[in-house]
């Protein structure tokens, strides 16, 4: 396992150097506003990505078998010849459509080939703070949106006590192969109530993979996610180093319908460890104070990281401030969105109900079949994990190709007591014909 650690570890600490060498000049913000609205059109197949009719316990082996297998040796990166077919299918269907752009894979963050301009609106890359539309990075005036990256760690169990102290809840964007080397880590994030985003599974810097490789990091981490909370999709991610450009934001969302939250100001926690140190407590104390005794507009999206008990720390010692200064501190989750953090639920506690899955069309930008039809209509509420068992009943019909483009416009989630029912049920004739459609090699890692 120490060995399995540091190998993470010297994965994890050069793909965390943003070198400011890299950081371009000037910055272009397309638009500064938060929108309240989903671009995702009611009827996108996300949900059907991840369908499956258990939810195993974390941790059982049959949670472990619905995983990329782990490897210990840190040749960690999913295999791009297994993947479930329905993500293959959401990929190629998207890219028909168009809605993928052809952008040549960076050397690294910031870096194309043929001297391409990572600022140009074509690439518009986050690694050098070009900012797209739809991209997540402020929050509303006066607040603070609690976010941590690169979890879980060793010292996961550190912060979630010093927040369960203060009430306080937060966004986690996780890691998935982190997950896998920390499995009781994991268990305590699921058991916090805190919000869950994805981080990709291996941490990768994605612009520097294939389409293939990134429908494989974002896929795999939403799919433990969603595998673990007894099916709650998440709606948000945070790229790596935050790397990404026009090519790995249409695959996020053409393809998971995710959106991709960044960030307004940056400790450079992550290199408090590094040799030499990327920064001090002492310089993040007093960046800390600037940002937190000035201006409320817009509010603060600082990044922060639970990759040691230094960058743990750094949080801990500016918390007091916070408060005193009169933030609204929430999760980030929360405040980039009204729905927050997941699709089809409205908290990491609340029901999972199957709004959004009755929507399903199956002839969506990024549907692949006709056979979502028989996703239970009962809104009940899922038990953390575990399984549940229940029966599948024919949806209430929708209006054929009704499909509202904003979040705004859909119908308000419904909920029951937590506790009373079983998991969403994919009916059992709508599950097999998902695994059988799957090439035999894409169904060794998962939905058996
Ligand atoms: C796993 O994480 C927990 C909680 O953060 C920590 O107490 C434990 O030491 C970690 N285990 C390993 C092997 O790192
Ligand atoms: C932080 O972690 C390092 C390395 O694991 C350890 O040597 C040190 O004592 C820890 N410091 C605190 C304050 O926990
Ligand atoms: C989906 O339904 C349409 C219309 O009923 C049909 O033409 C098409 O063949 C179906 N596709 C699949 C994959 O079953
Ligand atoms: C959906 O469920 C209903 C009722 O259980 C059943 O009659 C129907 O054949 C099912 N359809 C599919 C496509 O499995
Ligand atoms: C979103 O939906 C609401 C409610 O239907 C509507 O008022 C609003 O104009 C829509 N916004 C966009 C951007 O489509
Ligand atoms: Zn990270």
């Amino acid at each position: 396992m120490l060995a399995a650690v540091t190998l993470l570890l010297l994965h994890l600490l050069p793909a965390h150097g943003h070198s400011p060498a890299h950081n371009h000049a000037h910055i272009m913000i397309a638009r500064n506003a938060l929108p309240n609205t989903w671009f995702q059109p009611r009827d996108h197949a996300v949900h059907a990505l991840f369908a499956r009719d258990d939810f195993p316990a974390v941790g059982s082996d049959a949670w472990v078998a619905s995983l990329p297998p782990f490897t210990p040796d840190g040749s960690h990166t999913p295999d791009i010849t297994k993947l479930p077919q329905a993500w293959v299918d959401a990929y190629n269907a998207a890219k028909a459509a168009g809605n993928i752009p052809n952008i040549p894979q960076s050397t690294t963050g910031g870096q194309y080939p043929n001297n391409l301009d990572p600022m140009s609106t074509e690439i518009c890359s986050s690694y050098v703070k070009c900012r797209a539309p739809e991209d997540l990075f402020n929050v509303p005036d006066g607040t603070l949106g609690l976010n941590f990256d690169d979890g879980p760690t060793e010292v996961t169990g550190q912060l979630l006590d010093f927040l369960k102290t203060n009430n306080e809840i937060a966004t986690q964007f996780v890691i998935g192969y982190s997950i896998q080397l920390n499995i009781s880590a994991w268990q305590l994030l699921l058991d916090s109530g805190h919000d869950l985003a994805v981080h990709t599974w291996s941490h990768r810097q994605l612009t520097t993979q294939s389409d293939m490789e990134v429908v494989s990091e974002l896929g795999w981490s939403m799919n433990i996610i969603y595998l673990s909370t007894g099916g709650r999709v998440p709606r948000f991610w945070r790229p790596p180093t935050g790397d990404a450009d026009n090519r790995i934001r249409a695959i996020a969302k053409y393809v998971f319908g995710m959106e991709m939250v960044v960030w307004n100001q940056d400790t450079l926690d992550w290199g408090l460890t590094d040799t030499p140190p990327e920064t001090t407590p002492a310089t993040i104390a007093g960046q800390m104070n600037t940002w937190l005794n000035g201006a409320k507009s817009p509010g603060l999206m600082i990044l922060e990281h639970e990759l040691s008990n230094l960058s743990v720390a750094a949080f801990m010692a500016a918390y007091p401030l916070m408060k005193s200064a009169g933030w609204d501190v929430q999760s980030a989750a929360r405040l980039v969105s009204t729905n927050g953090a997941y699709r089809n639920s409205p908290g990491p506690t609340g029901a999972v109900t199957a709004a959004g899955l009755l929507d399903f069309k199956g002839d969506g930008p990024a549907g692949t079949t006709n056979s979502t039809e028989n996703i239970s209509s009962s809104a009940s509420a899922v038990k953390p994990p575990g399984s549940v068992s229940g029966t599948g009943t024919k949806p209430a019909s929708t209006a054929s190709g009704a499909s509202a483009k904003n979040e705004s416009a859909a119908a308000p989630i419904s909920s029951s007591p937590a506790g009373t029912g079983g998991a969403i049920r994919l009916n059992i004739a709508w599950f097999n014909v998902l695994v059988l459609g799957a090439g035999a090699a894409s169904v060794a890692y998962m939905m058996l």
